[in-house]
């Protein structure tokens, strides 16, 4: 939650560090801020609001001019949205000024603390606690900034992404990090540094960065090396210096009206990456090499757990039904959040799989710590590479599906989908458990899912006159069964998330048990009756919705008579494997959601309340 940007060296900060906030708002949006040093001043101005409503404070503010400065957009927890609780905060003596993404969770006790030493706070927030903890160690130990910093964090328990200046010695930013993501891009010679919670705000300027390790702090002077250390006992760290794989056309919108749209669009093309090198249909191969790499780990498995939240729980669920339904090993799949507090009984004979598209997402993270604490291999399919996540792993692979900049998951949900089918497929080969012919057929297929993927999104303009019609519902029930149970809970979640119609997904049968007293003819229903898997039960469910005077949003396979003799409205994908549906399924419903949200005048891109990355548990 919450993006920090920095920047020191020649240019003037200003721009780089509003756009780098740009980049950055799918963290948190509900207020910005920025500081800038102009050589003899702090200036400061920051914001409820987003990063256009801080450009516009700006201008009346302060003067853009400074070479080093720090910049935030925040996702509040500790205090309200609203100017005083946004960043950057100050020290009480004005000389220092701090940017964080996090919590410090003994915060209250640190504040009593300063409190009876005579400090007073403006803000509610946390981090004003903590940049006020990092200026009475430096005038108490008489130490420098980077000293200070370090101290104080050691005596701070929680999360945390910071970024600190000091007025009195302009010439250098203090970042570090726990928990939270922080990126150091590394300009020419040296001459200037840029400072991100991911590389997007910096991609134009240079490929060279270091990602900070959790326990690290860096003291960035221009001219100089990064100088990288531990937290705890302040000894140096030799930090790697990462190449750069971004580029900045695929961190914008690309003519699309919303980054939402751009990513559905872009499925065809995320799927083939997902699968490009690992999939060899014509020669009978899947090739994962995670997965090869340890492979007897996972044929002698006695059980899978998978770890995740959300949108990527729901690949969880759908990885389920696949890795039993092709491999045989028995899976459970937990709410990482759960999971992480519930004792669970973990053995060495478990693989735990974590999924996670951003690879911050801090309850997973916490799910992979205790799974390796208890002696499982944990395995970790992520998309943004080198992610906190992708780090912590005993091993795992990415999905490449490229950056996710809309706050509603797409791409990364259908190739979180791919990846681990593939998986399942490979595991059912070395296992014996599926018929050479009918994994040729299936690698053949999945082979094909691109350019079915590309030819369902044709019917965006059917979807958006079905839209139209719904705009308007307050309440949605999605139904699916089998495979397709999980895109009935992804469809609802998509809708709910970013249109605020309440909506929920349900295994079609258990509608019976509950959320059919919802039912009237206001209501629409989503049912996904694909021709394989349970189709004649859906079809009888379907049934009973229409005898209750339900509105039917159907989504069926080509073909299909019975269906759209009974439904208001069907949506037909091609045929496909059963097991491939949900690649297919879930496209219509992404593309539902986001029409409905468009005609609500809902911010599809960042919906009020959420963030992309939810670093804080
Ligand atoms: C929904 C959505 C969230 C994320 C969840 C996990 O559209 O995006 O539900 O799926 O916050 O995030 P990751 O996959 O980054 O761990």
């Amino acid at each position: 939650m919450c993006g920090i940007t920095g920047y020191i060296g020649y240019r003037n900060a200003y721009p780089i560090i509003i756009n780098g906030l740009k980049r950055l708002e799918y963290r948190g949006y509900d207020s910005a801020g920025i500081m800038l040093f102009d050589g003899e001043d702090i200036q400061l101005s920051k914001t409820k609001g987003k990063v256009s409503n801080l450009e516009e404070k700006v201008k009346d503010e302060i003067s853009k001019k400074g070479f080093i400065g720090v910049g935030h957009t925040r996702w509040a927890t500790h205090g309200i949205p609203n100017d005083v609780n946004s960043h950057p905060h100050l020290s009480q003596s004005g000389n220092l000024v701090i940017v964080h993404n996090g919590i410090i969770e003994n915060y209250s006790t640190l504040k009593q603390e300063l409190i009876s030493r005579g400090y007073t706070f403006k803000s509610d927030t946390d981090t004003e606690v903590l940049i006020n903890l990092i200026e009475e160690i430096k005038n108490q130990y008489d130490v420098k900034l980077g000293k200070a910093v370090q101290l104080a964090l050691n005596q701070v328990v929680g999360a945390y992404a910071i970024s600190v200046f000091d007025k009195t010695k302009p010439d250098e930013i203090v970042v570090a990090r726990l928990g939270s993501p922080i990126a150091i891009g590394i300009g020419k010679d040296f001459k200037e540094f840029f400072i991100a919670s991911d590389a997007s705000p910096f991609i134009e300027y240079t490929k060279d960065a270091i990602y900070l390790e959790d326990e690290e702090l860096a003291i960035i002077k221009k001219g100089r090396k990064v100088n990288v250390r531990k937290i705890k006992d302040d000894s140096l760290v030799d930090a790697d210096v990462h190449e750069l794989q971004l580029n900045l056309e695929q961190i914008e919108k690309g003519g699309y009206e919303h980054f939402m749209l751009k990513e559905i669009y872009e499925q065809p093309r995320a799927i083939t990456d997902t699968f490009r090198g690992r999939l060899l249909a014509k020669e009978g191969i899947i090739k994962i090499s995670g997965l090869e790499n340890n492979m007897k780990k996972f044929l002698n498995a006695e059980r899978i757990i998978i770890v995740a939240c959300g949108t990527s729980w729901h690949a969880g669920l759908v990885a389920e039904y696949t890795f039993e339904e092709f491999a045989r090993i028995p899976v459970e799949v937990e709410y990482a959040s759960e999971f992480r507090y519930r004792n669970p009984i973990i053995t060495e004979k478990d693989i735990v799989i974590a999924i996670s598209q951003s690879g911050e997402t801090a309850d997973t993270l916490a799910a992979i710590k205790l799974a390796r604490s208890k002696g499982a291999f944990v395995f970790g399919v992520c998309n943004v590479v080198g992610s906190s996540i992708a780090r912590e792993n005993d091993s795992g692979t990415y999905t490449h599906a490229g950056p996710e900049i809309g706050v509603a998951s797409t791409k990364a949900f259908t190739t979180q989908i791919t990846i681990l089918t593939l998986m399942a497929l490979r595991l059912a080969r070395a296992k014996g458990t599926m018929t050479s012919a009918n994994y040729r057929l299936h690698l053949q297929e999945m082979e094909l899912i691109p350019r079915k993927v590309e030819q369902l999104l044709k019917i965006n303009e059917k979807v958006k006159d079905i839209a139209r019609i719904y705009k308007d519902a307050t309440n949605c029930l999605y139904l699916g069964r089998g495979f397709n149970f999980p895109v009935a809970l992804e469809g609802a979640l998509k809708l709910k998330e970013i249109s605020y119609i309440h909506a929920e997904g349900y295994p079609a049968a258990e509608m019976k048990h509950g959320p059919i007293a919802l039912i009237d003819e206001k209501m629409p229903i989503v049912v996904i009756a694909t021709s394989k898997g349970h189709y004649d039960k859906v079809v009888s469910n379907i049934q009973e919705i229409k005898s209750r005077n339900g509105k039917i949003i159907a989504v069926v396979t080509e073909g299909d008579k019975i269906v759209k003799e009974i439904a208001d409205h069907v949506i037909e994908i091609p045929e496909t494997e059963e097991a491939f549906t949900p690649l297919l399924t879930t496209i219509p419903l992404q593309l539902l959601s986001y029409h409905i949200a468009v005609m609500r005048n809902c911010n599809v891109d960042q919906p009020r309340n959420l963030a992309k990355s939810v670093t804080v548990e």
